[in-house]
């Protein structure tokens, strides 16, 4: 949301009048970061009462080191956790679970990396402490060999489900990244299989224990805001065709005719040139070009992996006349997982879930105020629609998909007929691209043509295969 300066101060006053004094208020959450960003324990543990640490540290394995695996490695606090294995097949992220992400100042401060983490100097060391598997299978057979209580799953979400089923039945209690799963079926399964294993398995969003949710959640049961009758979210990623930061660049000769195949060995030839020029120099910077070309080549080393032998599968995209638009191998389906059905389940999956969990924790809260012991409340009805009027057949996935979700009020009675009064209603919109674009009937016949080589008669997205994000 865009707020000019004057609406920016108007929310901050209003935000100090509702919970209290300016300046107490103010003054105490200053004392107590600036005692927690130096006890270096970070801000949430602080807010949610941790102590400073714990006697025993959980013992963890980490499976799936890509984008995400590699951001939770960065926030672990190591008084609380110690990561005694990791397991992924691609070598690039096995590089940057221990090295850190280099490509930006930003993405080395999301990924810093175990050795970073755990200050170990070098890459051996770190291999004494941290056990390094390829297929998540080698890491649920040794796990009680290698004295892990839990695991932590960054997958693609299609291997969501059977890892942690897997490792439940292994005696491993999960946390695994959001979706829970691809299908309600497969939540269902999950759950049951903690129920019966009596291990805890809870699913990671990001921001699901944001310190300013918890501040939103106590104005709310406070009745400050009164009661919600509707919540708009929207998430805009603003990609378009040829600039999509899901269609990430792969090893040439992985895929030669894709529009990015050269990005990566041109990429290693900048950073080679920066490297000799520093030589040149005899600049400080010689040894962060050097970890850069490091961290290049291990990109490129992907082209080894053998994506069929993990289960990825080669695509051919065929028009009505049996032609192929286009052609998947199945090494791009393990990278790009989220474009494809089979594996992920595209915008409201990956975006549209954040802000739908965000509703259901301020919609809670709002029937918290009214009875202190009211349950989490399901939603009563999805409509949603989706389209990919921007993308060419190289994805499943929409570009543009909206949800209206209805909850119940707190007053809800499904025995009462004028049941309008009684709902809560959410939207939730995710999109590739807003710019307006205006188009004659005959390219939007093409578009809606094109879309129906990907999807035939299918339209609506909530309920594709009973696959939903609620
Ligand atoms: N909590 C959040 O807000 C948040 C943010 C981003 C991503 N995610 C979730 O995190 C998960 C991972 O996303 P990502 O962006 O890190 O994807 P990614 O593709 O970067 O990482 C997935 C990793 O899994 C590895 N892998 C695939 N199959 C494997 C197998 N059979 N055995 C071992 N390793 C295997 C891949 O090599 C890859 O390194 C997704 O479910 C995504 O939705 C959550």
């Amino acid at each position: 949301m865009f707020l000019s300066p004057e609406e920016k101060a108007v929310g901050k006053e209003n935000f100090h009048a509702a919970i209290g004094s300016k300046a107490t208020r103010r003054d105490l959450l200053k004392k107590s970061i600036k005692a927690e960003v130096a006890s270096g324990n970070g801000l949430g543990s602080m807010y949610f009462g941790y102590g400073d640490s714990v006697a025993e540290p959980v013992r963890v394995g980490v499976i799936g080191t890509g984008d995400e695996g590699s951001v939770l490695l960065g926030a672990i606090n190591p008084k609380y956790i110690a990561v005694k294995a990791i397991a992924d097949i691609r070598p690039y992220n096995v590089w940057r679970a221990f090295n850190g992400d280099l490509s930006s100042d930003a993405a080395h401060a999301a990924r810093p990396g175990l050795m970073s983490v755990y200050g170990w100097k070098t890459e051996d060391e770190a291999k004494k402490n941290v056990k390094v598997y390829g297929p998540y299978q080698d890491l649920i057979a040794n796990a009680k060999a290698d004295g892990i209580e839990a695991i932590v799953i960054a997958l693609p979400l299609h291997l969501h489900a059977p890892v942690a089923i897997a490792a439940m039945k292994a005696g491993l209690h999960v946390l695994t990244e959001k979706l829970m799963g691809h299908t309600v079926h497969e939540c269902k399964e999950m759950a049951r299989v903690s129920e019966q294993t009596n291990l805890l398995l809870a699913t990671g969003h990001q921001r699901h224990y944001n310190i300013l949710y918890d501040a939103a959640v106590d104005l709310i049961r406070r009745g400050v805001m009164g009661d919600l009758h509707s919540i708009r979210a929207q998430w805009h990623r603003g990609n378009l065709p040829g600039n999509d930061s899901w269609q990430m660049p792969m090893p040439k000769t992985v895929k030669p005719d894709d529009p990015q195949a050269n990005v990566l060995d041109e990429k290693l030839k900048k950073y080679m040139a920066a490297l000799e020029q520093a030589k040149a120099g005899n600049t400080k910077s010689v040894a962060d070009w050097e970890k850069k070309v490091a961290q290049a080549r291990a990109q490129l080393e992907d082209a080894v992996v053998d994506a069929k032998k993990f289960g990825y599968v080669d695509l051919d995209v065929k028009d009505d006349s049996g032609k192929v638009v286009y052609r998947r191998p199945a090494f791009e389906e393990l990278l790009r997982w989220r474009l494809w059905d089979r594996t992920g389940a595209g915008l409201m999956a990956e975006l549209g879930s954040h802000q739908l969990d965000a509703a259901g924790i301020f919609i809670h809260a709002m029937h918290k105020a009214h009875n202190p012991k009211a349950e989490k409340p399901h939603p009563l009805n999805v409509a949603a629609a989706g389209n990919r009027p921007l993308f060419p057949p190289d994805r499943d996935v929409e570009d543009h998909v909206y949800c209206v979700i209805e909850f119940p009020s707190p007053d809800y009675d499904p025995k009462d007929p004028s049941l309008q009064r009684q709902i809560a209603a959410v939207l939730v919109g995710a999109e590739e691209n807003r710019r307006p674009v205006c188009i004659d009937q005959r390219q939007r016949f093409r578009r809606i043509r094109r879309n129906r080589l990907r999807h035939p008669g299918h339209a609506c997205l909530g309920n594709r295969e009973g696959r939903d994000a609620v």
